[in-house]
């Protein structure tokens, strides 16, 4: 459970929001734990919520400021509300009232702790305590559903003797029990995808109707009849952005070069092998709205020997001559009839990341550029998350390292809103007018 490690939450930022209940006395235990393991704790009060503690006793123990009026002009100038919601790892909202839950599920933002959990890009956890009829009453139960659906994590409350006399579940969580619960949450990753975007009974399928077309992969290129030439690409970033739009609502059609991965669900999955292969299969599935060239093409190939070349004793080491491959990205962004409303190119680089990119952006004459470090330290090929720059012709637009399938979700909501907004390629002119 973590307990016992000492610095846990070492440098983790925790916003408390304090509902108005009896047990906000436990979320000053809460604070004084989480500091003990190292976490920065920031705590909003809502107004009820300053009526069974102080502000001040938060402050103390907290050692930095409480926050309380959404309106107050020096929290404003200080820190805005959205900065204070988004500089948190992880929102927990202790103790999570009945009111403050029903709130949170109607999306009010009434005072300052419900405009920040509207606007947080976090996670919210939440620890309940209330009666506990209140707490089994269908509508709180509903309001749980909800915002269980929304992807918000719960801990508590335990059943037990309440402040009222009554006896069943309704206790908040113990504050170590609320610990765990905030440990197992930031081992997960807690940043929110755009809502829009969201998995689930949520699913926007903001894509219905669009066709995207998405090549993920390496190619290999034959040498001879065992060997062949390729790089590393793992195809998972493609692969989730087939996944993405599926989930979307699109039609998708993938072309594969060899993974070890499983086609994605929903998706139309062609495999090739080599880069003269994955034109023809693109090609052949055009026309689309979307094209995402997420496959590390080889930029060469080979004049394949029909038999397997030998080494023999006295030969010397035999020649390669190598053929440049057709450049797909750059043959689908110039198509004169059937291009794509948005062309979408990745960049993996070793140095001077973002200047490539925007070389290659203007040589391919696609739309955006997604520009990533493939560099030894940076560690994308086969992992699992990925840092990306978004390169358009407006500018750059950083993102925090994500996983892949959330840097395929982001990617999607984002390509949407330029489709939605239909700047779309006009006579040469720029696409995409927002970075
Ligand atoms: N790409 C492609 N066909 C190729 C080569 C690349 O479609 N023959 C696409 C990739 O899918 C990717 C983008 O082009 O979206 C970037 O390719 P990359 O190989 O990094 O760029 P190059 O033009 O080869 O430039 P360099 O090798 O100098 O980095």
């Amino acid at each position: 459970m973590g307990f016992s490690d000492p610095q846990s939450l070492s440098g983790k930022r925790i916003l408390l929001v304090v509902g108005g209940g009896v047990a906000a006395y436990k979320a000053l235990e809460l604070v004084r734990r989480l500091r003990e393991r190292g976490a920065g704790v920031r705590a909003v009060l809502t107004a009820a919520a300053a009526r069974f503690v102080t502000p001040l006793s938060f402050a103390s123990l907290s050692g930095e400021r409480v926050y309380e009026d959404l309106f107050s002009l020096t929290d404003e100038q200080e820190m805005g509300h959205i900065r204070l919601s988004r500089e948190a790892d992880l929102v927990v909202v202790a103790p999570a009232t009945a009111h403050l839950l029903a709130r949170m599920a109607q999306g009010l933002a009434d005072d300052l702790a419900t405009t920040l959990l509207l606007a947080t890009d976090k996670r919210t956890l939440l620890a309940p305590a209330m009666n506990l009829r209140m707490w089994l009453h269908p509508a709180t139960q509903r309001n749980v559903a909800t915002l269980r659906g929304d992807g918000a994590l719960f801990v508590g409350p335990d059943e037990g003797e309440m402040a009222c006399g009554e006896f069943g579940p309704g206790r908040m969580a113990e504050p170590l029990a609320i610990i765990a619960a905030i440990e197992a949450a930031l081992r997960e990753n807690t940043l929110l995808p755009l809502p829009f975007a969201a998995q689930g009974p949520l699913a926007g399928r903001h894509l219905a109707g669009r066709h995207v077309l998405v090549t993920s992969g390496p190619t290999r290129e034959p040498i001879d009849p065992a060997r062949y030439l390729s790089n590393r690409s793992s195809g998972k970033q493609g692969h989730a952005i087939a996944a993405a739009a599926a989930r979307a609502g699109a039609r998708v059609t993938l072309v594969s070069g060899p993974v070890e991965i499983a086609d994605p669900p929903g998706v139309a999955t062609r495999h090739v092998e080599t880069a003269q292969q994955m034109l023809a299969a693109v090609e052949a599935a055009l026309p689309a709205d979307i094209f995402i060239g997420a496959a590390a093409v080889a930029d060469w190939r080979v004049e394949p020997s029909a038999d397997k070349i030998k080494k023999g004793a006295s030969r010397a080491p035999p020649t390669l001559v190598l053929r440049e491959n057709p450049d797909i990205l750059a043959s689908i962004a110039q198509r004169r009839e059937g291009r794509p409303a948005l062309v979408v190119g990745f960049a993996a680089e070793t140095r001077d990341v973002l200047a490539h990119a925007q070389e290659k952006l203007a040589r391919k004459g696609c739309d955006l550029i997604v520009a990533n470090d493939v560099g030894a330290a940076a560690g994308v090929f086969g992992a699992d998350s990925n840092e990306v720059h978004l390169v358009s012709r407006a500018g750059v637009q950083s993102w925090p390292r994500l996983d892949k399938s959330e840097v395929a979700a982001r990617l999607l909501a984002y390509l949407f809103e330029k489709l939605a907004a239909g700047q779309t390629r006009r006579d040469g002119d720029a696409v995409m007018e927002t970075p």
